[in-house]
């Protein structure tokens, strides 16, 4: 017996299928790292939840660090707001520094005026401001702060990660973009660079807060292709001697349709129901049949936990959208289907966007972000 190698719910050991982003990332990186200059623009990975965005912005902080570079990473929607986490992890960083390296970087981040909480870092006794719009000053301090950190402490740079950007405070957004702004516009040599990672709602949130998005570069994070699916489940049991038949591969990947998510809870129920097998044994088709049913209560408290968090009229649309089937739907249809004109969805759409249910595909269509859920709504109609 051994236990699963599967992580649903998990930050991916692995990440299957993301060639790219870690292509284009370690080009980012050498041009930081090898020539010493600043990544002008804020790369956001964005998709639904249960994408992989965390696990691929963990991928980019290890790169980062496997060359010397200081990876600080922020989970955006916390108290005191983005610009004060990021000093924080900073200062927390410095705090194995040489005494010069650490004055330094504590200096700075005494002078934004952000609260930040970093006992021995920042005296309680400092008086800061709070809740008031980004100042010229704060965004002056905050460069002098990424500054410091990408140089001092003997590191070769700085990447600042962002997980759940959409999350963020506005002013830590414009203290972020007009930072980077005045970084690039000096054509400074400041080897940093952001990452981030949000819902698909995230450009709108940032565009809110900021008034120019050049700064920033949207990349959609797709559903993974059937052959990272099977590498995603086939390799981690491999390594524990276990095979899986081509048969059973194929059913799982069917099951998971390209979501990440699904693709571990499927895997860690077939594993389970091989017997959590010893090296030599076998996942068959057979185990992955029985694995979906056990899964399916899994996704069932899920589903009902997404359900019971949206309202009387968001239940309305997307009960309209499931009785279309599984495929996307078009606004109109929804909006015939509930008697009511385009426009007057554009609320309830908004908000299953932005709670990451639903998805804008092309031009005026939508459809859910979890495989099975337009049939799980489909079933709470029979109950
Ligand atoms: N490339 C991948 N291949 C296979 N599984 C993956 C991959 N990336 C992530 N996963 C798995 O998918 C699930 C979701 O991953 P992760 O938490 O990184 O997604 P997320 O988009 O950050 O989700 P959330 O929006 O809920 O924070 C986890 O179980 C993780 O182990
Ligand atoms: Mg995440």
């Amino acid at each position: 017996m051994q236990p699963s190698p599967y992580t649903p719910g998990e930050v991916a050991r692995t990440v299957p299928g993301r060639v790219r982003q870690l292509a284009e990332f370690d080009e980012r990186l050498s041009y930081l790292v090898d020539l010493g200059r600043l990544v002008g623009r804020i790369r956001v990975d964005h998709a639904p939840r249960g994408f992989g965005k965390t696990s691929l912005l963990r991928q980019y902080q290890r790169r980062a660090e496997e060359r010397g570079v200081l990876a600080v990473w922020v989970t955006a929607g916390e108290e005191g707001g983005l610009v004060a986490q990021i000093a924080a992890e900073i200062a927390r960083a410095a705090e194995g520094w040489r005494e010069d390296a650490r004055r330094a970087i504590r200096t700075r981040v005494e002078s934004l005026s952000v609260r930040v909480g970093v006992p021995g870092v920042v005296g309680a006794d400092a008086a800061f401001r709070t809740g008031q719009a980004a100042s010229a000053n704060d965004s002056r301090a905050f460069e002098a702060l990424v500054r410091s950190a990408a140089t001092a402490g003997g590191r070769s740079g700085l990447v600042i990660l962002v997980d759940e950007i959409q999350a963020a405070d506005p002013e830590g957004l414009r203290t972020l973009a007009y930072a980077w702004q005045h970084l690039q516009a000096e054509g400074a040599d400041v080897p940093a660079a952001v990452l981030a990672a949000g819902l698909p709602n995230a450009s709108d949130a940032i565009a809110t807060a900021v008034t120019f998005s050049e700064r920033f570069a949207y990349r959609p994070l797709p559903p993974l292709e059937p052959d990272a699916e099977e590498f995603a489940l086939a390799v981690p049991a491999r390594e524990l001697g276990v095979a899986w038949e081509d048969e059973g591969l194929r059913k799982a990947v069917a099951i998971a349709r390209g979501y990440p998510y699904l693709v571990q809870l499927i895997g860690d129920a077939a594993w389970s129901e091989a017997g959590r097998p010893d090296p030599g044994g076998t996942i068959t088709a057979a185990d992955v049949e029985a694995g979906r049913e056990a899964m399916e209560a899994d996704m069932e408290a899920l589903f009902r936990a997404r359900w019971a968090n949206a309202t009387a009229g968001e239940r309305d649309f997307m009960a309209a959208m499931a009785s279309f089937g599984d495929e996307a739907v078009r606004r109109s249809a929804i909006a015939a289907a509930l008697g009511v004109s385009s426009e007057s969805l554009s609320v309830h759409r908004a908000r299953l966007i932005d709670k990451g249910f639903v998805q804008a595909v092309g031009r005026g269509a939508l459809e859910f972000t979890i495989p099975g859920f337009a049939g799980f709504i489909r079933d709470l109609g029979d109950e």
